[in-house]
């Protein structure tokens, strides 16, 4: 299978031109770009595929959200740390958001992940995964894209430093745990990400474990040059 690549955009780049050239050379890659830019890009047929960096919680037309069942997206970005840990988004809401892109046949990108790597935070991880996932089939978990994104790995955070893959691997370790019990899903089928501070330097080791399928790339995904070279290195994984 080939290592999947997410670009989460954030808020940027700042005009749409600079978006169509990042878009026209992310051949292969899920981009989630800011909502502007969703529509234009998606007439572009360059192989870039399109995700959202979130959905709404209700699909009631009362409702004021996003609205992205007109657009042309196949992924969406649910529970980034962000959003919880910035927007106060509690696991319920997660929880309904993650259900509602299931039920819009969207692929969620469901984002895991604990604030710090105190002596808790295996507990922490448990009790996210729990009620992230609560009430799901064990068809709709397989479905996910489930990343392992530590909040302090992200590179905004002041800072900052990524997971190295070992560690990132033993968390995977703990969620994969917490789902086959609860889900019971048989050949450990689940799909596992690894995203916060991936760049040129340390993609190739993070891609090079066979439990790892891929990495989200958050600010280096911006910037045309280091993606490219992360680009590059990606390609050799590719079949
Ligand atoms: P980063 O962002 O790669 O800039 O750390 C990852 C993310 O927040 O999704």
């Amino acid at each position: 299978m080939n290592k999947i690549i997410i670009a989460n955009w954030k808020m940027s780049p700042n005009t749409l031109r600079e978006a169509e050239d990042l878009f026209r050379m992310s051949v292969g890659v899920i981009v989630c770009p800011p909502f502007v830019y969703i529509e234009e890009l998606s007439k572009i047929k360059s192989g870039a595929i399109l995700g959202a960096q979130d959905i709404s919680f209700s699909d009631e037309p009362g409702q004021t959200g996003e609205m992205l069942r007109q657009l042309d997206v196949q992924y969406v970005i649910i529970g980034h740390s962000e959003r919880r840990w910035k927007l106060g988004e509690s696991n319920e809401v997660v929880n309904r958001k993650l259900k509602l892109a299931l039920a819009h046949e969207l692929t969620p990108i469901v984002c895991i992940g604990e604030k710090s790597r105190d002596t808790d935070f295996q507990m922490f991880l448990r009790n996210q995964v729990m009620s992230t996932f609560a009430g799901l089939s064990s068809e709709q978990v397989e479905k996910c894209l489930i990343t392992y994104e530590p909040v302090w790995a992200i590179s905004t955070i002041t800072g900052s430093r990524p997971d190295t893959p070992e560690s990132a691997f033993e968390s995977i370790r703990i969620i994969d745990r917490v789902l086959n019990s609860k889900f019971k899903i048989q050949n450990s089928k689940l799909v596992y990400l690894y995203g916060g501070s991936v760049t040129s330097a340390n993609v190739r080791d993070f891609l090079a474990m066979d439990e790892i399928s891929g990495v989200l790339v958050g600010g280096a995904s911006v910037n045309k040059e280091e993606f490219g070279k992360i680009l590059t290195i990606v390609s050799e994984f590719q079949l």
